[in-house]
């Protein structure tokens, strides 16, 4: 598969501040692509970059093997971090004035299917929920039928259930074949929704790959957790593989009948004990030393 979009030594200079550091990556053509780092790690500088919102301080920007110029912005949709709506009027009017910002936009009703909009058309913009809003801006990024969506945190802030929602209308889009490019500081929701990953921090990109190979790669087995207490520790401070992290000891195994067997030996208090197959979430620990939403 073709990449879409491409960068290549793309960085970018605030004064002093390093906001993106280089970054070389492609995202090939149909796929979802995520872009996951903790706050500041230079995700919305960089997808800010690839749209051609902000010019870089060097490095350049492909779309299908051309340098994006003034003809990329009619192929793509752009989902804001936070973006202002027009004040006074109604999810209707907003979506019908921006269709007609474009030569072919896609059919009213076929936009409001695709992100539900159904029961809140005659809503007053200013007076949506999270949720809605979110639909509500997604939608405005899909008017023109773009190639691409670059979608900066589109989740952040929801609940549960609106998020499982909002990644329903990404699956939507997707199955359009519409390539996406995602920000998110869910993990879950990048393991449901990404096909490839990214992760950053600093400004460079630490790793990507399928979140599957990511895994597979840092992580061999799976990792017991047990409640730290000091005079556990003692007794574990013998065995291979083991981390502390906040109030739980944590041991990495490949032979978890051996460990478990290892740990009632040495008469480790197992009370509490877990059993956890590593995920997208641990790898972020492992991989930039904090929680995502620190
Ligand atoms: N316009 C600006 N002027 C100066 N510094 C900036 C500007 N925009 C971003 N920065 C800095 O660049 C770095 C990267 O910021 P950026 O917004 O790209 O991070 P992010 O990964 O999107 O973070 P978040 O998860 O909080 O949205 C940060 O240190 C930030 O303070
Ligand atoms: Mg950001």
């Amino acid at each position: 598969m073709s990449d879409i979009l491409r960068v290549e030594q793309l960085a970018k200079n605030y004064g002093a501040v390093r906001a993106v550091d280089g970054v070389d990556f492609g995202i090939p053509e149909g796929i979802c692509f995520g872009l996951l780092g903790p706050n500041g790690a230079g995700k919305t500088t960089t997808i800010e970059m690839m749209e051609g919102i902000t010019a870089p301080t060097s490095g350049r920007v492909l779309f299908r093997e051309r340098p994006i110029g003034h003809d990329f912005k009619k192929k793509v949709g752009i989902q804001f971090q936070s973006t202002a709506l027009p004040e006074f009027i109604t999810v209707r009017e907003t979506i019908a004035l921006f269709s007609a910002f474009y030569p072919d936009p896609r059919p009213l009703d076929e936009v409001i299917a695709l992100c539900s909009l159904e029961d809140i058309l005659e809503r007053d913009n200013q007076k949506l929920s999270g949720g809605q809003r979110q639909r509500l801006l997604l939608a405005l990024a899909i008017i023109p039928k773009p190639e691409m969506v670059f979608l900066d945190e589109p989740t952040t802030g929801l609940d549960p259930q609106a998020r499982r929602n909002f990644w329903e209308l990404i699956g939507r889009i997707k199955a359009e074949k519409t390539t996406i490019l995602l920000t998110t500081h869910y993990m879950d929701e990048a393991e449901v929704l990404c096909d490839r990953i990214a992760i950053m921090d600093h400004g460079k990109i630490l790793e990507i790959d399928t979140p599957d190979a990511l895994l597979a790669k840092h992580f061999d087995g799976v990792l017991i957790r047990i409640p730290y207490d000091d005079c556990c520790s003692d007794k574990l401070s013998g065995f291979p593989g083991l981390t502390i992290r906040d109030d739980t000891l944590e041991l990495q195994t490949n032979k978890l009948d051996r460990s478990l067997k290892d740990l009632l030996a040495a008469q480790v208090n197992l009370e509490g004990l877990s059993i956890h197959k590593p995920d997208l979430e641990d790898l972020f620990i492992k991989l930039t030393g904090g929680s995502l939403r620190a």
